[in-house]
C-alpha cells in the first residue's frame, strides 16, 4: 500500500500561441479546469497501474473541493484522510504555450495539511510499503512527516518540487529522492555527476523525454526514455513519481522501476491535462513489452 501526503489542485488551464509581454493582452485559443496537484497527479498515477493508494491532504469546502473529492473516489483512491477546511481549494494557473507549460500555484486549503494531519495518518503510514511526498504542502509538515516515517519504519519516496522548499538535512531520511536536472542543480549546487555519486540507489534524476539516470555505486546508470509526440507535457514527472512509487513498492528493481515509469510518462504526455493520458497498468506493459 502507498500513502501520498500532498496537494491537491484544480489547474486552470490556457492554452495560446502567443505569450504576452508585460502589461499585454493577447487572445489564447482554449480554457479548460482539470483535477491536478502533484500529490493528487502522483496518487491518480499509481491507482490507474492498479495500487493500492491513500492521500493525504486537504480540499476547501468549495465547488472545487466538491468536485477534486468526487475525482479522487472515482479514481480509487481512499480520501477518508483528505479534510475539508475553511480555506479555498488549492489551484494552479498554468499556460500551455510552445509545448511547454508556466505554472503559478496558489496553495489555499494545501497549507491546511499540519501536524496533526500527519498524526492522525499514522496508523496508515505504519502500515504502508512506502509514503510519497512532494512540497506543494507547508515545509515544516514534510519535515515532521520524514520524522515519523523514520519513527515508525516507512521507506518515503520524496519528489522535491517545488525544489525552493527543499532541506538538505532530509536526505537522511530519504529512500528515493527524485528532482529533474534543474531541481538536482538548485539543491545540490554541484554536477549531476557529484550529485548522484554521493546519493547512490538514492537520487534518481529525471531527464524529461531522455529518461532518467542515478548512480548504483559502481556505475552510472541512464535509463532511456521512450520518444513520442507530446500534447502536453503537464503531469509527466508526477506520472513518473507514482509509476515508480507503484514498480518499487511490487519488487521492481530500480533500473526496471525507472524504465517502468520512463514508459508510463511517456503515454501520459500524449493526452491533454496533468492526469488525462495517465496510464493503465495494461498500456505501460504494452509499450515496455515493444522497447524491450
Ligand atoms: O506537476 C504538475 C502539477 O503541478 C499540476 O497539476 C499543478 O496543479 C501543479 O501542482
Amino acid at each position: 500500500m502507498i500513502t501520498v501526503i500532498g496537494s491537491i489542485n484544480m489547474d486552470i488551464v490556457v492554452e495560446t500561441n502567443v505569450f504576452p509581454k508585460q502589461g499585454e493582452t493577447v487572445f489564447g485559443q482554449a480554457f479548460h479546469t482539470v483535477p491536478g496537484g502533484k500529490g493528487a497527479n502522483q496518487a491518480v498515477a499509481v491507482a490507474r497501474l492498479g495500487g493500492d493508494v491513500h492521500m493525504v491532504g486537504a480540499l476547501g469546502r468549495d465547488a472545487f473541493g466538491k468536485e477534486l473529492r468526487t475525482i479522487l473516489t472515482q479514481e480509487n483512491i481512499n480520501d477518508d484522510l483528505v479534510a475539508d477546511v475553511d480555506t479555498a481549494t488549492g489551484i494552479a494557473s498554468i499556460t500551455l504555450f510552445d509545448e511547454d507549460n508556466r505554472i503559478i500555484v496558489v496553495p489555499g486549503a494545501n497549507y491546511d495539511v499540519t501536524n496533526a494531519s500527519i498524526d492522525a495518518a499514522r496508523d496508515l503510514i505504519a502500515q504502508s510499503d512506502l509514503v510519497v511526498m512532494q512540497l506543494e504542502i507547508p515545509q515544516a509538515t514534510v519535515a515532521y512527516a520524514l520524522d515519523v516515517c523514520q519513527e515508525l519504519g516507512t521507506k518515503v519516496l520524496l519528489n522535491p518540487a517545488p525544489a525552493e522548499n527543499f532541506k538538505a538535512e532530509w536526505m537522511d531520511r530519504v529512500a528515493y529522492f527524485t528532482p529533474n536536472e534543474t531541481e538536482c542543480a538548485d539543491i545540490f549546487g554541484v554536477d549531476v555527476e557529484a550529485a548522484l555519486e554521493k546519493y547512490p540507489n538514492q537520487l534518481i534524476v529525471t531527464l524529461g523525454g531522455d529518461g532518467a539516470r542515478y548512480f548504483d555505486g559502481e556505475r552510472h546508470v541512464f535509463v532511456k526514455g521512450f520518444k513520442t509526440q507530446p500534447v502536453d507535457t503537464t503531469g509527466a514527472g508526477d506520472t513518473f513519481n507514482g509509476a515508480f512509487a507503484y514498480a518499487v513498492t511490487n519488487g521492481q528493481t530500480i533500473t526496471e522501476a525507472v524504465a517502468f515509469a520512463n514508459i508510463a510518462a511517456s503515454l501520459s504526455v500524449e493526452q491533454f491535462g496533468a492526469q488525462g493520458g495517465m496510464p493503465s497498468h495494461e498500456a505501460v506493459i504494452e509499450r515496455l513489452g515493444g522497447v524491450q
